[in-house]
Parts: C-alpha cells; structure tokens; sequence
C-alpha cells in the first residue's frame, strides 16, 4: 500500500531530478516561467476551435495567448503558419498523416533500428499499421544514405517522405532530401511525395541557429516543444503552405483532438519567446560542444560510438561491441549510481529491443544546468570505469556507493560554481 501523497511523491521526483545526472536525449529542465504557464488556471478553459472561431465563449485572453504563440513560432522559425494544439510529437505526426495522405497509402520513413521514431512506420504504432511503409536507414557507417533513399523512392513511388529522428547524432542534410525528391518529380510528369520533417530532436539547435533549418525545404514540419527546444511537454506543426495549414487546422481540430490545452500552449508561447534570445543561442552551441567533448572521450578510449561521433545533441553508444554488456544492463548499472539514460537498439543490431546493444546518450538536460565540456569528460570517464567493472561483475555494494559518490561531488563541484 503506497502512503505517500501525490504531493510527497512529486517532491521525490524533485529530489531524484535533483541527483540524478539526466542524459536522456529527449529530455530537458524548462525554465520556471515555462513551469508556471504549465502548471496556470489557464487548464480550466475549454476553446475548441481556433482563435475567433472557438465553439465556447469566454475564449477572449485564450485567444490572444493562442495567437501570440502561433506568432512566436513563426518568428522562431521564420516560417508562415503555425499549428500549435498537438498535445504531443505523436499527435503532430498524426494529423499530418490524416490531413495529407490517404490510409494504405505508401510512405518513407526511417527505420527505428537506424533512429528512426515509432510513428516514421513503425508496426506497433498508427503509421506502421495504416500506411504502406517503406523504411530506409543508414549505410556501414552508421550515417544515413542517400543512395538507398533515393533508390527506394524510384521503387516505391511514395505519397510522403519522412526525414527526421530520434537518435541520429549527425547533420541531416534538408536540401539533399528536397533536391533528390524535386528531381524524381520532374521525372514524374510533377508528382512527387509530400516531403515532411519531424524536428523533434533537433528544434532547439534549428532555433538556435547549429543545426541547419529544414523550413525552406519540407512541406511540412512537426516538433515536439520538450527536448532541445526545452519548453513543455508539447507538440506543433509549421508550413509555409495555406493549403496545408488549411488541412492541417480541420484535421487537428476536429479531426483527432478535442479541446486544445491553453496553459500548456502559453507555456509553449513562452519557450518559443525564450529560444528566440542571444541566452538560447550560445545554450544551443554549449550542448554541441558538450555532446562532442563527451563523445570524444569514449572514442579516446577505444569505445564504439555509431557513426563514429555527433554533430548534434547525442550519440549512441554501442556498449555490447565495446565492452560486452547489453543497453539494458548498462542503463540499469548506470541508474544504480545516478546516472539516467536509455538502452537503444543500435542499426541492425543482434540483440532484441528490450535488451539492445547501445545507450543513447544525450547533453541538453545536463547543459541547463550549466554542464561544460570538462564536466562531460570526468562524467565519461566514471561511466566507463564503473561499465567496466560491471561488464566484468566487479560492482558489490561498496563499489556502487564509491561511484554515487563520484557523482554525487561532480554534480556538486558544477552547482557550486
Ligand atoms: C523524432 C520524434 N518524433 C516524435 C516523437 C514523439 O513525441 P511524443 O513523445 O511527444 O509523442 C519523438 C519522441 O521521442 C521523437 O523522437
């Protein structure tokens, strides 16, 4: 029987962020402005429908808050509209689907195995189950291919193309993607796929300026607010097509969700403003030099890293080829001392998925806490020492205690700064 309230549990949950080092590439601390929107009364409005045409009264400040971060959005990413009620990256994906393409229709999307996400066609979710999926992935290097890509376009004739992942470590190249798909249209008498870009990962390198925008070259652009991007829990889509917004708005609302969540969408509106500062701009640049001065240090050792380093936010570590241990028991060694990551499968990868051969590892979270390249390193370092000795079933009790407490004092030394 569980005493505690959900009060006491939440102040947990604090405590656990509090002294835990978070490399979950996907998640992030946002800012307490951010929190309060979230956590505001603005919940208790309903307002389906769009601003001035919400089928509830008393929708005056909803309206003006929905406007304002639909604006906010665009001015981020320099691009003409703006859906912002998706209650998450998967709905976003969703209504994109629904409002584009026909059920049974064939799409491209990347593999899960290669960093891909569930909804890019994944069997267990919506998209792998209604759509025609022809996954693409990534060649030897573990980088993504061009060559297969467009070799499979010409096969299978898609009506949308996916690009974007969730554990990818380089550049995606937009352009590269806009041109092969421009040329297979030519030589289509026009037709050619809708191109869409999930950003999720990348959004807040994109608003921040490293990473290169994929606005002037996809149709249509989904993103999640909570990662890179550290805003709430959220989802959004943007074009800079009327035709598609249209498609989009009638099939986000009524299509698939229902009354839209105003105190998450000014929360959003706030993140939006906050990642369109000179602040947000040189965060984005400490996560990439973090996530490379980390990566470095386990290739430094002789560990595997997939496609051999990072441009971005991540990398995946592939800790079955570098010290024999699954994803699984390296994510499981590493929470017992603090650290907190997730197995991943690596690109074709011999062990199941509740097993893996890699972790994901990821430097936006640790970076607003004001993480810096030389912490990253000593971080690597214990990581590596302590996956080791596990790998070689050396860890009892006074060990784990000894390497909490490493951590422990690296997470001080940072906050005492
Ligand atoms: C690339 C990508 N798209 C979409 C999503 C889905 O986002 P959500 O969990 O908000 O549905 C994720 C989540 O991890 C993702 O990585």
């Amino acid at each position: 029987m569980i005493k505690e309230t959900y009060e006491e549990i939440i102040a947990l949950e604090q405590e656990r962020q509090n002294h835990n080092v978070e490399l979950i590439a996907s998640e992030n601390f946002p800012s307490q402005r951010v929190l309060n929107a979230a956590g505001s009364i603005l919940t208790n409005k309903y307002a389906e429908g769009y601003s001035g045409k919400r089928y509830y009264g008393g929708c005056k400040y909803i309206d003006m808050i929905e406007t304002k971060a639909i604006e906010d959005v665009c001015r981020l990413f320099n691009c003409n509209y703006a859906n912002v009620q998706p209650h998450c990256g998967s709905s976003a994906n969703l209504a994109v689907y629904r409002a584009l393409i026909n059920i049974g229709d064939t799409v491209m999307g990347m593999d899960l195995g290669a960093g891909g996400h569930l909804t890019h066609g994944h069997k267990m979710s919506f998209s792998g189950q209604d759509y025609n999926i022809v996954s693409y992935g990534v060649d030897e290097n573990g980088v993504l291919d061009l060559d297969e890509f467009k070799t499979k376009l010409y096969e299978c004739n898609p009506k949308m193309v996916i690009v974007g992942a969730s554990s990818y470590s380089r550049t995606i190249d937009y352009k590269a993607y806009r041109d092969i798909i421009d040329e297979y249209g030519k030589s289509h008498g026009g037709e050619k796929p809708y191109f869409m870009v999930d950003m999720a990962h990348v959004a807040g390198l994109i608003a921040g300026g490293v990473h290169p925008s994929p606005i002037p070259y996809a149709d249509v652009v989904t993103s999640t607010t909570h990662k890179t991007l550290r805003g709430p829990r959220g989802g959004l889509i943007l074009t800079n097509s009327e035709d598609i917004i249209k498609k989009i708005n009638k099939t986000v609302f009524p299509g698939i969700q229902g009354g839209p969540l105003e105190h998450i969408i000014a929360a959003k509106g706030i993140c939006f403003e906050e990642a369109n500062t000179p602040e947000f701009k040189k965060y984005a640049e400490q996560i990439v030099k973090n996530s490379k001065a980390f990566c470095q240090e386990f290739l430094d050792a002789g560990w595997k890293v997939i496609s051999g380093g990072t441009d971005n936010h991540m990398f995946v570590l592939d800790t079955y080829s570098s010290i024999g241990i699954s994803g699984k028991d390296a994510e499981v060694s590493l929470d017992a001392i603090h650290i907190t990551l997730n197995k991943n499968q690596i690109p074709n990868d011999p062990l199941p998925p509740l097993k893996s051969s890699g972790v994901r590892i990821g430097t936006p979270a640790m970076t607003t806490k004001g993480w810096l390249e030389e912490d990253f390193r000593k971080l690597a370092k214990i990581m590596m020492d302590y996956m080791t000795l596990y790998s070689k079933e050396e860890v009892d009790e006074k060990v784990e205690k000894e390497y909490t407490d490493k951590i422990v004092d690296l997470i001080d030394e940072v906050n005492a700064r």
